[in-house]
C-alpha cells in the first residue's frame, strides 16, 4: 500500500501504477488551485460560477466536482390531482423526513406483527394459537393440539352453542361456525377512550394487530389525492443542460389524445415533465458553452431569482398546452462555461447575478513548470489511465516525455516559458493515444516509445496545415477553390499555354 501523499514526486515512482489518486473529485483536478478555492466556498455557501477559459481545461469537470461537496437532496416533489381543475395540479414538497414519516406510517397502517404469546390468552386461542386444554401453543392451522391431543376449537364451539359468546367482547367474521377463526375483532380502553382492535392470523406463527391509528392510516390511504412524483428524493445533484431546447430545460406537460378525459385519457397532473432547472433542484444546474442556449438565458435569472419556475405545455397544438403548474421549486446552484470571445453574449443581468451572488473565474491555461507540478502531471496520467480503463499504466520515463510535450505546448499555444499547458483534455488523447499502442505492442506499460510517438501522432489538424502549407493563407486558398478556378486565378500562365497534347 501506497502512503497517501498530497505530492507525486517523479523519482519516487516506477510507474502511474504507484500513484495513489486523491478521493476528492476536486482534488484531481490539475493545475486550478486558486479557482477550486472559491468552487469550495460556491460549494458550502450555494453560491453560482462562471467559469471562463479555452476548451479542455477542466470547466466541466470542476462544475461535476463540485455536486460531490453538497448534502444530499431533502425535498420530494409530487403533482397532485385538483379535482375542482384538473388542468391547475397543485404541488406538494415533502422533506425526507416527512417521507421517512409516511413510510413509517405506511408500515403501521399495515399493522403490527406480534407472536401469539403476547396477545390475550382468550385471543391466542380463539384465533388457534393456543390450546385451551393444555395452555401450550403451536401452529394455528392444526386443530388438535400437538401437545395434548386435545380438539383446540372444541371447548370455544360448546361454550358458545350453550351460553352464546360469553366473552362478549369477541365478534365472529363469516359464518358463526367457522372454525378456526381467522379474525377478532375487539375493543380496548386506551386513555380512558374505548378503541377498536384487530387480531388477524398472518401464517400459522404470528399475528398481525391493528389498532385504532393504523385503522386510521388505513382510511387516510384510501382518501389520498392522486398525485404524481415528478422530483424524486433520491436523485442526481448534476444536471447538464448543455445546449437544452425550451422543453427539455423548463419543462412540458405531455399531450394526451383523450384530451385527459376521465375514463379514457391521462390526467394533466400525470403528464407533468420537470425541465433540467427542477432536477436541478437543491443540486447543480450546468451549462456549458452558455452562448448556445442565448434566448434561453432570461428564464434561468428568472427561475433563480424566484427559486421557483411554473411547468406548462409548451406546445400550442397539445393537450397539455391547457395544463400549468405553478411554483415547483427550482433552487439549484447555478454554473454556466464559456469562452473568453463569448462572454459578451450572457445576458447582462445573469452575469450581474452569478457576480451578486456568486464568482466570475478566469481558468488557468498554464502552470509553473516545477517539480510539484510535474508530479501533478503524472497524477494527471495515472488519472486518465485509470478512468479509460482499457489502456496499461505508464513508466516514468514515459511521463517525462508527457511533461516535456506539456511544457512545449505552453510555449507553442500560450507563448509562456517554463510552463506546462492546462489545455488537459488535448493531453488526454496524447496519453490514450500511447496506451493504444501499447495494447497494439502487448506492452505492459506505456513506456517512453509509445509516448513518444504519440506525441508526434497527436498533432492538431492545424499544426498538420502548417506543415504541409507552410501558412493558413495558401491553405484556405487551395482547399476552396475547385482546380478549375485555381487554375484560373492562380495560374501565372494563360490558359493557351497549357500543354494539353495528350488530349
Ligand atoms: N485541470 C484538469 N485536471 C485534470 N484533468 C483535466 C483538467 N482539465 C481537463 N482535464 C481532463 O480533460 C477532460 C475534459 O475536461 P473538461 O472539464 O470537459 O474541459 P472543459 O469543460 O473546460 O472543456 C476531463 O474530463 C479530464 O479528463
Ligand atoms: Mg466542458
Amino acid at each position: 500500500m501506497y502512503i497517501h501523499k498530497k505530492n507525486v514526486f517523479l523519482d519516487e515512482i516506477e510507474t502511474t501504477a504507484d500513484i495513489e489518486l486523491p478521493h476528492d473529485p476536486l482534488d484531481r483536478v490539475i493545475g486550478q488551485e486558486n479557482v477550486i478555492e472559491l468552487v469550495k466556498i460556491a460549494a458550502k455557501q450555494r453560491r453560482n460560477l462562471l467559469l471562463v477559459g479555452p476548451p479542455g481545461i477542466g470547466k466541466s469537470l470542476i462544475a461535476q466536482a463540485l455536486s460531490f461537496h453538497l448534502t444530499p437532496p431533502n425535498e420530494h416533489i409530487t403533482a397532485v390531482h385538483n379535482p375542482e381543475r384538473p388542468e391547475r395540479p397543485f404541488i406538494e414538497v415533502k422533506t425526507k423526513e416527512e417521507i421517512e414519516n409516511e413510510i413509517e406510517d405506511k408500515r403501521r397502517a399495515e399493522g403490527e406483527y406480534l407472536s401469539p404469546e403476547k396477545v390475550p390468552d382468550a385471543i391466542a386461542e380463539r384465533l388457534g394459537f393456543k390450546c385451551v386444554h393444555c395452555g401450550s401453543y403451536n401452529s394455528a392451522y392444526q386443530n388438535i393440539c400437538s401437545q395434548c391431543g386435545g380438539d383446540k376449537f372444541s371447548h370455544i364451539q360448546a361454550r358458545r352453542k350453550h351460553l352464546g359468546d360469553l366473552l362478549g367482547m369477541f365478534e365472529m367474521n363469516g359464518g358463526s361456525d367457522n372454525i378456526p377463526q381467522d379474525r377478532v375483532t375487539t375493543t380496548r380502553v386506551v386513555n380512558d377512550k374505548e378503541e377498536v382492535i384487530i387480531y388477524e392470523r398472518a401464517g400459522g406463527s404470528e399475528i398481525k394487530v391493528l389498532d385504532q391509528r393504523s385503522l386510521e392510516e388505513r382510511r387516510k390511504m384510501v382518501e389520498n389525492k392522486p398525485r404524481h412524483v415528478i422530483i424524486p428524493l433520491e436523485r442526481k445533484n448534476f444536471i447538464q443542460a448543455t445546449g437544452a431546447s425550451e422543453t427539455e430545460l423548463l419543462g412540458d406537460v405531455r399531450h394526451d389524445p383523450y384530451g385527459g378525459h376521465y375514463d379514457l385519457g391521462t390526467q394533466p397532473y400525470e403528464r407533468i415533465v420537470p425541465g433540467a432547472i427542477h432536477e436541478a433542484h437543491e443540486g447543480v444546474l450546468f451549462i456549458d458553452e452558455i452562448i448556445h442556449i442565448a434566448s434561453l438565458q432570461r428564464y434561468i435569472l428568472s427561475a433563480m431569482q424566484e427559486k421557483s419556475f411554473p411547468i406548462v405545455g409548451r406546445n400550442p397544438q397539445s393537450a397539455g398546452s391547457s395544463v400549468k403548474v405553478e411554483n415547483v421549486p427550482c433552487d439549484f446552484i447555478f454554473i454556466a462555461a464559456c469562452n473568453i470571445v463569448d462572454l459578451k453574449y450572457i445576458l447582462p443581468p445573469l452575469r450581474s447575478r452569478i457576480q451578486g451572488e456568486g464568482y466570475e473565474i478566469l481558468m488557468n491555461t498554464i502552470m509553473t513548470a516545477d517539480e510539484k507540478n510535474a508530479g501533478k502531471l503524472a497524477q494527471f496520467a495515472a488519472q486518465e489511465i485509470n478512468l479509460d480503463g482499457k489502456i496499461p499504466h505508464a513508466t516514468s520515463p514515459a511521463v517525462q516525455i508527457l511533461i516535456k510535450e506539456a511544457e512545449n505546448r505552453a510555449f507553442l499555444i500560450d507563448e509562456v516559458k517554463n510552463a506546462y499547458t492546462l489545455r488537459l483534455r488535448d493531453l488526454a488523447g496524447v496519453i490514450k493515444m500511447a496506451g493504444d499502442l501499447a495494447v497494439m505492442d502487448e506492452s505492459n506499460f506505456i513506456n517512453k516509445k509509445h509516448m513518444s510517438q504519440a506525441v508526434n501522432n497527436a498533432i492538431s489538424i492545424e499544426e498538420q496545415i502548417l506543415k504541409r502549407y507552410k501558412n493558413f493563407e495558401k491553405a484556405f486558398a487551395e482547399d476552396s477553390y475547385s482546380s478549375h478556378s485555381f487554375k484560373q486565378k492562380h495560374s501565372p500562365y494563360p490558359n493557351e499555354n497549357i500543354d494539353r497534347s495528350y488530349l
